[in-house]
């Protein structure tokens, strides 16, 4: 209870026959003449709130004929279970209180495009859909920090500003630094996870990363958020077991506190229950053999594209680890298998349902020769990595790490199509607006 009787819509439950207030939004209306139905939202759910004429007197219930979805609303009645309303309780209105008044709200129930939808998507976000993705978001931020606190990972903030490149120069955004210099947003906060395993023995940031993606695929965005831990004496085998559990608790308290939301999203929770360990680990060497054995025209070396992952993760009802990809394929940091230099200690996750790779990570390089050679190898500035080698000439260990992005997560536990539903305000090569 908030005071003077106001109470969210999820709390309904727990003052069934009491006089409660609601403070929301007016999200669909109906009559019957004689009854009004307003059906409220608050954030927290709907609830159905019935009005009379004898309860609420002739003026308010004349004005509750004419309100415009979206009103914001203060709504005081009766709580009373019943079944057939959503969320199982509705309110039987005494006084309603017109906060502001809302007219000609764009979104209507009727279709809207696309890009409609995303020119209004400060709005669009109220509606249930988008809603109930969004609040699985925050589930599955919730629960990646759950994680990793639990096994003793330390947050650790990387910047968002930085002097070089992590992952390849292709996608880089270049900002003017006070027209002195050049400066990069992130694409990875990894380099700088690394210093913090090496302080803090296990670490993990999390935050806004970058890529000038000019791909327009539906799993490229040009900001999104990747949850990183990076753990000092890790090597591969350890790194895929905790990318293995983190996934697992993940999809479990999802599955445990937001099923209404992917009830509304009617995702097939048969397809998230199956997620428990072990997950199928195939190596690069495999998933070619069996693409070829498919018939795609793939040859080793080549890197996975969209369609290689779905075919390959096509195969399995939870998600697949990759790992031992060609040492051509990655980024200057990884690891090369001593056993086999021409593969480097890494790994991708793809999750199935063609969703694609939703974790990439591995073992780091950490002798210092080694990768002052593949830095120069990739053209990259030395200077720039100064500091980075510096980790390998003091005290160097194994240590590996991976980073899960956020939407691509999103997506397969909603089952939506697009990343652009699972983040609140896209960017895209073609949309930096709202
Ligand atoms: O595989 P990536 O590029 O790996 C890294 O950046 C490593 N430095 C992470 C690490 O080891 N600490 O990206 C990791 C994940 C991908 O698996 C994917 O889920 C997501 O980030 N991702 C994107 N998500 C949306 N839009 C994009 N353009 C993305 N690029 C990568
Ligand atoms: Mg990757």
């Amino acid at each position: 209870m908030q005071g003077m009787g106001w109470v969210y819509i999820d709390q309904l439950g727990r003052h069934v026959g009491e006089e409660v207030t609601l403070k929301g939004w007016l999200y669909h209306r109906r009559s019957s003449g004689k009854i009004h139905f307003l059906l409220l939202r608050d954030g927290t759910g709907i609830c159905q709130c019935v009005a009379s004429r004898a309860e609420l007197g002739a003026e308010t219930f004349e004005m509750a004929d004419h309100l415009g979805q979206e009103s914001a609303l203060e709504i005081t009645g009766t709580v009373r279970e019943d079944r057939r309303a959503p969320g199982g309780y509705e309110l039987s209105m005494r006084a309603l209180r017109l906060i502001s008044p809302a007219a000609d709200y764009p979104i209507t129930p009727k279709e809207h495009g696309v890009a409609f939808l995303l020119d209004h998507r400060h709005l669009w976000v109220r509606s249930s859909r988008q809603h109930a993705i969004l609040r699985v978001r925050a589930e599955v931020e919730a629960a990646a920090r759950e994680f990793l606190e639990q096994r003793g990972f330390v947050l650790f903030d990387s910047p968002i500003l930085t002097p070089s490149a992590c992952e390849g120069t292709t996608n880089l955004f270049e900002i003017d630094y006070f027209g002195e210099r050049k400066a990069y947003l992130t694409q990875s906060g990894q380099l700088y996870a690394e210093a913090g395993a090496l302080a803090f023995g296990k670490v993990y940031c999390f935050g806004p990363t970058f890529r000038a993606e000019k791909s327009k695929t539906r799993r490229h965005l040009t900001e999104f958020w990747m949850v990183e831990p990076e753990a000092a004496f890790f090597e591969l085998a350890e790194d895929m077991d905790l990318a293995e559990d983190f996934v697992v608790h993940i999809v479990a308290r999802v599955l445990e506190r937001r099923r209404a939301q992917l009830q509304t999203l009617e995702r097939d929770l048969t397809k998230l229950e199956c997620v428990v360990r072990p997950f199928p680990r195939i190596s690069y060497d495999e998933a070619i053999a069996k693409l070829q054995a498919r018939g795609f025209p793939i040859k080793w070396g080549d890197d996975l594209g969209g369609d290689e992952e779905t075919a390959v993760s096509e195969e399995f009802d939870r998600p697949v680890i990759i790992h031992r990809y060609p040492t051509q394929c990655k980024a200057f940091y990884m690891k090369q298998d001593p056993a086999r230099p021409e593969l480097a200690l890494c790994m991708d996750m793809l999750a199935p349902e063609g969703y694609g790779e939703i974790i990439g990570g591995g073992q780091r390089e950490d002798d210092y020769e080694t990768l002052r050679a593949k830095i120069e190898h990739h053209q990259l500035p030395l200077d720039a990595f100064k500091w980075y080698l510096d980790l390998r000439r003091y005290g160097s260990v194994p240590h590996a790490g991976f980073g899960m992005g956020i939407e691509r997560m999103v997506c397969w536990l909603c089952g939506v199509h697009h990343v652009r539903e699972a983040i609140p305000f896209p960017r895209m090569m073609e949309r930096l607006e709202p």
